[in-house]
């Protein structure tokens, strides 16, 4: 058997997570932990380097995406799963790093620019925010990973990562390797009301939604925005819940519903209903077992302090090739 690939990938501690996380990001990293062996971290010193002036909430939302990643089907058996500032050579590995990476790189990062643009309630002209492709990168060759798999609003950052790992290992002789981003397709569903899915949105459907709070969550969905009337026939190609259903209903319903809408031979309350009933059953399973891991949080508590020694004796050992590469 040829060894696995190594990859790395974190996710900001935003709390609960929702659907358009789960097909995002999650569900990849869940079916790539038979094939890779697998690094996933949450990565709460990233949410200090736009959220620096509230952290009150940081400790709890931890767990709580721990719980998630768990439910979801993330396995301690399988994977290394970790809270990236109880890995504190990140920080030592950030700082050496920061010492080699010139500055029009982290200037020119698209995602700098954009962020500071949109984010204008926000005071994000820090040295922390301009350093964060740097920190990400520490992230990930603290590692050694050879592949990260990520959506396509963090390629830059990983563009970023191999031309600093190459930088270090034509400075001071081969350390890391450079990674390869793994692109995971974007989300096929949207938001209730047809934006991206977020939190910030309030058009989000999450992993640990109750069977009511999904029911009327669907009842609020946006359909055809041009099907007016009962009487109208619709188009489900440019529906929302039809996706929905493609994702979560049996083919014969979808086929079904596919052709009563076009005909008006279904209604949208009717549709929405059948719907939210198949989307309940396909999250019950999770529910389950993030339920249980709630009344067993000693157990979460365990499985994240396991999963930080893992990590933290891996980069250790990465740690000590770059004291000596660096000579310091
Ligand atoms: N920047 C990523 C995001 O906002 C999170 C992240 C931090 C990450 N460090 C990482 C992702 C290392 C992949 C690898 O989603
Ligand atoms: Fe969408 Fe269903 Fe209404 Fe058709 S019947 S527009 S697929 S909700």
């Amino acid at each position: 058997m040829t060894k696995k690939k190594r990859i790395v990938s974190g996710m900001r501690p935003t709390g609960a997570l929702h659907l358009g996380n789960y097909h995002g990001a999650l569900s990849n990293w869940i079916h790539m932990q038979d094939s890779y062996d697998c690094f996933f971290f949450i990565a709460d010193w990233h949410a200090l380097t736009s959220d620096y002036e509230n952290t009150a909430h940081i400790k709890a939302c931890i767990r709580k995406m721990m719980i998630d990643w768990l439910g979801a089907g993330l396995s301690p058996d399988k994977s290394t799963l970790f809270v990236q500032s109880h890995i504190k050579c990140h920080a030592e590995l950030f700082l050496l790093l920061s010492m080699i990476t010139p500055l029009s790189w982290l200037e020119r990062n698209p995602t700098y620019k954009e962020q500071i643009a949109e984010l204008k309630n926000k005071d994000l002209s820090t040295f922390g925010f301009l350093g964060y492709p740097i920190l990400q990168a520490a992230d990930i060759i603290i590692y050694r990973a050879e592949g990260v798999p990520v959506g396509i609003d963090q390629a830059a950052h990983i563009e970023i990562t191999r031309e600093i790992a190459r930088r270090f290992n034509y400075f001071y002789g081969y350390v890391f390797p450079e990674p390869e981003t793994i692109l995971t397709e974007s989300a096929k569903i949207l938001g209730t009301d047809r934006r991206k899915m977020s939190k910030s949105y309030e058009n989000a459907i999450f992993l640990s939604d109750t069977p009511d709070a999904i029911r009327k969550r669907v009842a609020t969905m946006i359909t055809d925005p041009q099907r007016k009337k009962r009487n109208d026939p619709g188009d489900p190609d440019v529906c929302n819940v039809f996706s929905f259903h493609k994702s979560y209903s049996p083919v014969d319903m979808v086929k079904e519903i596919d052709q009563d809408c076009r005909r008006a031979a279904i209604g949208c309350v009717e549709c929405k209903q059948k719907m939210a009933e198949n989307l309940i059953s396909a999250l019950a399973p999770i529910r389950e077992k993030t339920e249980y891991y709630h009344q067993h949080l000693d157990l979460v508590d365990d499985i994240i302090a396991q999963g930080n020694k893992a990590a933290a004796a891996e980069a250790e050992r990465t740690m000590e090739s770059v004291r000596k590469a660096l000579k310091v």
